[in-house]
């Protein structure tokens, strides 16, 4: 690890450094299962989102709400972490996309920094709704990036594509709002599912959809909206 800033109270900015071919796998929706301890408690790596800023380095956001976390968060320039991955499907923008939408929560933050970056990159306008999110992870995003307050009609008229990053509920919330609309865009939820193994062997991660099961760390991260149950 290269470097840990404390960028609110209980959110640390994590930075590692790791083989250029594993930075350039970590694309928009992948995550590293990290190991949070130095004994077996907690027993089970945890998830988190990476998002690529150079070509040896990646981004992590660790928030703190257990001793997992708190152990992640305190780690020092030079310390070594263990991790398996990067895991999960890339996000894909749908062909075509000039105006992306991107809506969620602190906890998907860094995934739709990661989207919002390869969109920019690609010469797609992106505009950002974070919910229950403050301003200080709101300046977190590239200045290119619009903040907008709300995931309104207003917001998916201008949208030619849609991702919702978090949980259950902001995710349905996303797909109430679409249909409310009456929009037609491609339209993607990334619902939070507990990831324990990472590599569809627990069966923790399952999300319902229209077509049955599907497993997070396998199937998705990302589901279509309109799949979802
Ligand atoms: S995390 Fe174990 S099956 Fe998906």
């Amino acid at each position: 690890m290269v470097q840990s800033a404390e960028l609110q109270p209980g959110l640390f900015g994590l930075r590692l450094e790791m083989e250029p071919r594993l930075v350039q796998a970590c694309e928009p929706g992948r995550y590293l299962m990290l190991t949070v301890g130095e004994s077996s408690d907690p027993y089970l790596p945890r998830p988190y989102w990476v998002r690529r800023v150079s070509k040896l380095w990646v981004n992590l956001f660790v928030g703190v709400n257990g001793i997992g976390s708190r152990w992640l968060a305190t780690r020092r320039p030079g310390d070594r972490l263990d991790f398996f991955g990067p895991l999960g499907l890339r996000l894909e923008l749908p062909p075509r996309t000039r105006r992306l939408l991107l809506s969620g929560d602190h906890s998907g933050l860094n995934c739709l920094l990661a989207l919002a970056d390869n969109a920019l990159a690609s010469g797609v306008e992106v505009s950002l709704v974070l919910q229950e999110v403050d301003d200080t992870s709101a300046r977190l995003a590239p200045p290119d990036v619009e903040i907008l307050s709300a995931l309104d009609a207003d917001a998916l008229a201008w949208a030619d594509a849609l991702y919702a990053v978090g949980d259950h509920s902001l995710v349905q919330s996303a797909r109430t709002a679409l249909r409310s609309a009456g929009s037609r865009i491609p339209a993607f939820g990334v619902p939070h599912a507990p990831l324990a193994c990472g590599v569809g062997a627990c069966y923790g991660c399952v999300v319902e959809t229209r077509n049955g099961a599907r497993l997070s760390c396998v199937d998705g991260p990302a589901f279509p909206l309109v799949d979802l149950t």
